[in-house]
């Protein structure tokens, strides 16, 4: 049923070969620049605070008319090129056997980390369809009430060193202690863990594109913590594994990652169709490293969007300016939106995208 999502909409190919965000994404020219923006829905906007009052994260997550109720806001408001289904990297932590909440204050907790060999054997990979079902029905929904609009929906895992990093953590972390004394002290036991989670990941990607998204992004945001040299050798070869399972999929894969300026390349090779870059480096020198093969995405400081428009204009401009002619560049921040955001200078940011690169 879900397998056929793509084909029976009404506008499904009309967004294949219409939506510049999907152009973009394959190197064609576009009409406009296309933008969406990281965490486009979420607590700086009232409409999500509002349900917020009702409802828990989890709740928001794990009800489908909610969930593809979230998605839907940030389109409601603003002239974006995509949606981004409202889900969280980690729930799929939990069909593996871990117990997440999202602690007010604190945000996510594990309450049981993984820490011995004996944590990694006991980690489950059951299939997206059974853990996940919630997400994949919501992918179903939005994909209806996006139809109507012509709007492409993307689909997105946590990468598996970025999950690796709640899991072994078992909440945010600043340094990854633990996280690289497994990967340091127990390259066995980190390598089996990496493999699971790559596994869950890339057949939950595969499974949301099968839902009906359009596009998927895999995360790695915390990557950018690990010298080039580690990543090669510790975490490479599992977002390559991930990504080639979502490869089946046939739709464009995004590979993000933050703090990535010294592992441009490497990050490339693991696979992706399109490279999400933070701000950390200008755009067209990033664009620049990773060369023709593949489309570039970003790269705004989240912060700036609390500036003064002027400010906010000024570095957009800068961006759109070092892209100028380039096919395949989807405009984004470099990481997610702040929930301190004002809504305004979203809205004025997105208008002011298009009007500027309207060819
Ligand atoms: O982009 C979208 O609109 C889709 C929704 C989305 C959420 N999380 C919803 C969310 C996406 C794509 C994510 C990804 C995610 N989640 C990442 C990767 C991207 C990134 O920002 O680095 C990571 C690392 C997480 C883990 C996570 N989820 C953290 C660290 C937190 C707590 C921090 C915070 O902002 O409170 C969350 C919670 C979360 N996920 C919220 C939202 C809207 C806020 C929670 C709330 O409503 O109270």
């Amino acid at each position: 049923m879900s397998q056929t999502i793509n084909q029976t909409l009404p506008n499904s190919e009309k967004i294949q070969h219409e939506s510049r965000f999907l152009k973009a994404a394959r190197r064609e020219p576009v009409d406009a620049v296309p933008i969406w923006l990281m965490r486009q829905a979420g607590r700086y906007m009232p409409e999500y605070r509002q349900l917020r009052e009702k409802y828990s994260i989890l709740e928001l997550i794990k009800t489908p008319e909610l969930a593809c109720e979230v998605t839907m806001q940030p389109l409601q408001a603003f002239d974006l090129d995509a949606a981004i289904i409202f889900a969280d990297i980690l729930p799929p932590l939990e069909g593996m056997g871990l117990e997440l909440d999202f602690v007010h204050g604190e945000g996510p907790v594990i309450y049981n980390p993984v820490r011995t060999a004996a944590d990694v054997e006991r980690l489950a990979t059951p299939p997206a369809e059974e853990a996940l079902s919630f997400t994949l029905k919501a992918i179903e929904l939005a994909r209806q009430a996006l139809d109507e609009r012509a709007i492409p929906l993307i689909g997105f895992s946590g990468a598996p060193f970025t999950l690796a990093s709640y899991a072994v953590e078992g909440g945010s972390s600043k340094d990854k202690l633990h996280l690289k004394s497994l990967m340091y002290s127990e390259p066995r036991s980190w390598h089996s863990l990496m493999d699971k989670l790559a596994t869950v990941a890339g057949n939950y990607l595969l499974a949301q594109a099968q839902a009906g998204a359009q596009a998927l992004q895999l995360f790695d945001s915390w990557v950018g913590e690990l010298s080039p040299q580690d990543y090669r050798d510790y975490v490479q070869p599992h977002s390559r594994k991930a990504l080639e399972i979502a490869k089946q999929a046939g739709v464009p894969l995004i590979h993000f990652g933050t703090n990535t300026s010294g592992m441009l390349t490497d990050i490339r090779d693991a696979g992706g169709d399109v490279i999400g870059v933070d701000w950390r480096i200008d755009i067209d020198k990033a664009a620049a490293i990773l060369g023709d093969s593949v489309a570039v995405q970003g790269n705004l400081d989240p912060i700036a969007l609390h500036a003064p428009w002027s400010e906010l204009e000024k570095r957009a401009t800068d961006i759109l300016k070092r892209m100028h002619g380039r096919n395949g560049f989807i405009f984004n921040l470099g990481h997610g939106i702040l929930q301190t955001t004002p809504v305004d200078n979203v809205k004025r940011l997105v208008d002011f995208v298009h009007e500027y690169t309207k060819v």
